[in-house]
């Protein structure tokens, strides 16, 4: 199995992008060789779990299998960062026509344009996910990946996707959830709320992650018949020391952006006790729900 080495997140401001482009002139390779989609790098500190979207990928293999048969047409991913899982689904699907990243962060569209060198029916255009710029009905498979809890308004950028869905296309979306987890995943998500809180008094829109049933209820206002997994790994070594180290790293640089915010002791309390917890019980990914609806 492989291991946890960062966080994720996104970056909406100022952009730290640690080791980003390092792995980045690896998303291409490693897409090829194991159909496995890399997390987004671009994280609220450049943070990471390097290799937790294709551990998860990994145990996916009934999405791996459907997108195998799957003529994708034209797709739409939303919020797609470096681009990490358009490139998946697009390394995995039968076939498709054109396949449009799109974020509201423009220099993503660089990074975007790096990892689909060569592949000219992809592209990068920047946009609101909440107002997406194309007529109604206009894709044939549209997608999301670990982003709605970045969203001001995840229900209004979900109500976009099924507006720009064709009858009989497809919608598919990952998100982490917060409830359920083991004491190890519990220790991801109190992080990921921590860095959420440390976003959130930055300016940048970055929501606690939603309970399971909070999800379902959000994908069910957009009228698809959907299927649901819940995709786990526990069996990586939650204390591997250099993903502990790498975590502590990060643990530092959210200790210095709390600093300069209102509330930093309290902020900052709560970062030491969260590195106490990764260091007592370590670390494993949060459960992720795996959702493909069609619009049938
Ligand atoms: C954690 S990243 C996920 C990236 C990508 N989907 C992946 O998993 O490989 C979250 C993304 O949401 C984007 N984002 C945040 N607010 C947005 C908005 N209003 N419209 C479009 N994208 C947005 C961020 O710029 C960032 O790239």
């Amino acid at each position: 199995m492989n291991r946890i080495r960062a966080s994720p997140g996104y970056d909406a401001g100022e952009a730290l992008f640690v080791g980003s482009q390092i792995l980045l002139r690896k998303i291409p390779s490693a897409r090829k060789k194991t159909g496995r989609w890399q997390g987004d790098t671009s994280c609220p500190a450049g943070l990471y779990f390097e290799n937790l979207h294709s551990t998860i990928a990994e145990v996916i293999m009934e999405l791996t299998q459907m997108l195998n048969t799957l003529s994708a047409g034209r797709v739409l991913d939303v919020a797609t960062g470096h681009g990490g899982f358009a490139g998946y689904i697009l390394e995995n699907v039968k076939e498709f026509d054109e396949l449009i990243g799109v974020d509201a962060v423009e220099r993503y569209g660089e990074a975007f344009g790096q990892a689909f060198a060569g592949q000219p029916k992809a592209s990068f255009r920047c946009m609101d996910a909440m107002q997406l710029d194309f007529p109604d009905a206009s894709f044939d498979t549209v997608c999301m990946a670990s982003s709605l809890h970045h969203l001001p308004d995840p229900a209004r950028a979900l109500r976009e996707m099924r507006r720009v869905l064709k009858p009989g296309g497809r919608c598919i979306l990952t998100e982490m959830y917060s409830d359920n987890q083991s004491e190890t995943q519990l220790t991801h998500v109190l992080l990921h709320h921590w860095w959420a809180a440390i976003d959130s008094a930055s300016g940048v829109v970055h929501h606690e992650t939603f309970t399971r049933a909070g999800l379902v209820e959000l994908l069910g206002g957009m009228r698809l018949a959907w299927q649901f997994a819940d995709e786990r790994d526990l069996e990586s070594d939650p204390l591997e020391v250099e993903g502990i180290r790498r975590l502590d790293g990060i643990i530092d640089q959210y200790q210095s952006r709390a600093e300069a915010l209102p509330g930093a002791a309290a902020l900052k309390q709560r970062g030491e006790e969260l590195r106490v917890r990764l260091h007592a019980i370590g670390i494993h990914g949060a459960t992720q729900l795996v959702a493909v609806g069609e619009n049938s």
